[in-house]
């Protein structure tokens, strides 16, 4: 529609152009009128580039506003607490306990989880049922500290999660996300982002996860590209390296945000 308005609008400066030309012939030299022409027939082109580049314009400037709001985004707590005193084998048990916890997404909104008291002992498995929008993710982002409490404490094996640094804290929980993302490169990083295992650790994590055979009949193996997204797997397959990467790490604490029957069998009992 906006091509059919700009070659109208065009159509009708040529017509008009040359209409005022024809009447002015005894007083224009032929040569300034054969200009004046052969400009009015860039007109639509012109207008074209102008609309074109007026709206790459608006499109690149929300990148500006975007990059102007995360300057002013609150930054997240430190990454790492000197002064705290865990051990490298911390959490040994997996005992998690929440004292009254609140919480809310941002300022201003209702809080998502209200005065929760919440006792899961080592090595007990919980299952968290409610219906769509119940709180039950909201419930693993406020234990990996993507959202702060409002009020209260989770304590994980007797620690304050919140006296902890972010790092300390998330490098020693292990989920398996709701809607699972993969990154675009090769499935070995997908595997071991940080490139900590030797091929033969990973290769036995995906023989306890029964994805050996998958993997091997890849085209390249663990050097098989991943498109972003994953969208060169299907939605099931998108969730297989994190079963892998869990029988690599074995935590003291797991937590899945999309427990069914296919990934029970996989996760380590
Ligand atoms: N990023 C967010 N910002 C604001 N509110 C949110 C955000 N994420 C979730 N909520 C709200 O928090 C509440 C709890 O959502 P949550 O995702 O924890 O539910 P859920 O139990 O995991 O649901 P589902 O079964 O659909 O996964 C919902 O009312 C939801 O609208
Ligand atoms: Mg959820």
């Amino acid at each position: 529609w906006l091509a059919f308005c700009l070659n109208t609008l065009g159509s009708t400066i040529i017509f008009v152009t040359t209409i005022l030309a024809i009447q002015n012939r005894d007083t224009m030299s032929p040569a300034v009128v054969g200009l004046i022409i052969t400009y009015s027939l860039s007109v639509t082109d012109a207008l074209k580039w102008f609309v074109r580049t007026n709206s790459e314009l608006e499109n690149k400037s929300i990148s500006i506003e975007r990059i102007d709001e995360y300057c002013h985004l609150k930054p997240e707590a430190p990454w790492d607490l000197c002064n705290q005193k865990l051990t490298n084998d911390w959490p040994q048990n997996g005992i998690i306990r929440f004292q009254d916890y609140s919480t809310r997404y941002r300022e201003n909104l209702d809080l998502v989880l209200k005065e929760i008291n919440l006792s899961i002992e080592a090595s007990e498995k919980v299952g968290v049922i409610g219906r769509t929008g119940a709180g039950k993710s909201s419930i693993t982002l406020a234990l990996f500290r993507v959202v702060e409490p409002v009020s209260g404490t989770i304590f994980i094996d007797d620690i304050d999660i919140t006296k902890i640094g972010l790092h300390n804290l998330r490098e020693k929980l292990t989920i398996i996300p709701q809607d699972p993302v993969l990154f675009t490169g090769n499935l070995r990083i997908n595997l071991d982002p940080n490139n900590e295992h030797s091929d033969d650790e990973i290769w036995k994590s995906l023989e306890k996860s029964y994805l050996k055979t998958f993997v091997s009949n890849l085209s390249e193996g663990l050097e098989y590209n991943i498109e972003e997204g994953g969208a060169n797997l299907s939605t099931s397959e998108i969730a297989f390296p994190f079963y892998s990467a869990v029988q690599g790490r074995l935590p003291s604490l797991l937590l899945s945000n999309a427990f069914t029957k296919e990934n029970a069998k996989l996760i380590p009992c």
